[in-house]
């Protein structure tokens, strides 16, 4: 049996001691790269709703919007690294309207639900899944009867669900209501054939576009709203030409100053820690 320390034991445990810094070392600046690839990749979640495609064999019927919105996420793509994007066309392939046994299941405990319900609220599941996941949330959209299609307002409707992306509790007085997500950037791209929907704007009175869908992208966990929009495309004169080009090069803008955005935050621990 020995009490005493050796020169040996010595070196052995100032070996272990080393070794176990250098792995802690080689984790952090793992951990870091890790962190900054995290920050520099997104996901973006690109909703168009026009009911008229991006191209067509006569030009003058493609959809105005949608092409605002494509020219957004290719500069976005080409600027941000790796992106994972996800795409919905509601306007040609839209989400069922809710109905009455939809809003049972909703407001039925999910462990008490029947097989029929959770497959009522499958498509709402995999939506708000989507919602839940984009950092960057895209939403193209005609104005139609001076407010949003139909299909948009069923894809919200889908998604807008009581403890999923809200909760409601009385206690909080005269606004019950509370989002559950949040840090969420939204851009809407919108596209009328009139103009002059903007605050003080002459059709001001007759704008339910942009303003429904501030109000509801509350719901969606968004945070920063930045708004892009063409306008005039009933009148086929130059002010259509002008605002088309102009909501196309702002859309350019915008993507790159985002990724720029991104970029920035993604440094930022590397420069707090020096
Ligand atoms: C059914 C329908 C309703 C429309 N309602 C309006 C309207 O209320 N106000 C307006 O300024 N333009 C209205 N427009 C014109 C569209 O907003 C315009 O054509 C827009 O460019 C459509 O978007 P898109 O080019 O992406 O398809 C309407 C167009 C359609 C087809």
């Amino acid at each position: 049996m020995r009490f005493g320390v050796t020169i040996d034991d010595l070196n052995s445990s100032v070996n272990v001691f080393f070794s176990f810094v250098n792995f802690y070392l080689q984790r952090q600046d793992s951990a870091r790269y890790q962190l900054t690839e995290v920050l520099q990749m997104s996901t973006i979640l690109h909703i168009d709703s026009s009911v008229r495609a991006i191209t067509n064999p006569n030009p003058n019927h493609n959809s105005i919007s949608k092409n605002i919105a494509l020219r957004f996420i290719n500069t976005c793509r080409q600027k941000r690294r790796t992106d994972e994007y996800i795409y919905r066309d509601v306007g040609m392939n839209p989400p069922a309207f809710i109905t009455q046994d939809w809003i049972g299941a909703v407001f039925t405990p999910e462990q008490k639900r029947t097989p029929a319900q959770h497959d009522i609220l499958a498509l709402s599941d995999r939506l708000i899944a989507e919602v839940a996941k984009a950092d960057i949330i895209v939403i193209s959209t005609p104005m139609y009867n001076y407010g949003m299609p139909a299909q948009l307002k069923s894809w919200f409707d889908q998604v807008v669900r009581i403890n999923k992306t809200f909760d409601f509790d009385l206690a909080r007085g005269d606004f019950p209501l509370q989002p559950l997500l949040s840090g969420k950037t939204l851009v809407t791209i919108t596209s009328s054939g009139e103009f002059g929907f903007e605050k003080g704007g002459i059709r001001e009175s007759a704008s339910h576009l942009q303003p429904h869908l501030r109000t509801l992208s509350k719901y969606l966990g968004v945070e920063t709203i930045y708004e892009i929009a063409a306008e005039y495309q009933e009148f086929g004169d130059e002010r259509h030409k002008t605002s088309v080009s102009n909501a196309l090069s702002r859309a350019e803008k915008l993507a790159a100053e985002l990724a720029d955005t991104a970029a920035a935050t993604a440094l930022q621990p590397e420069a707090a820690n020096g």
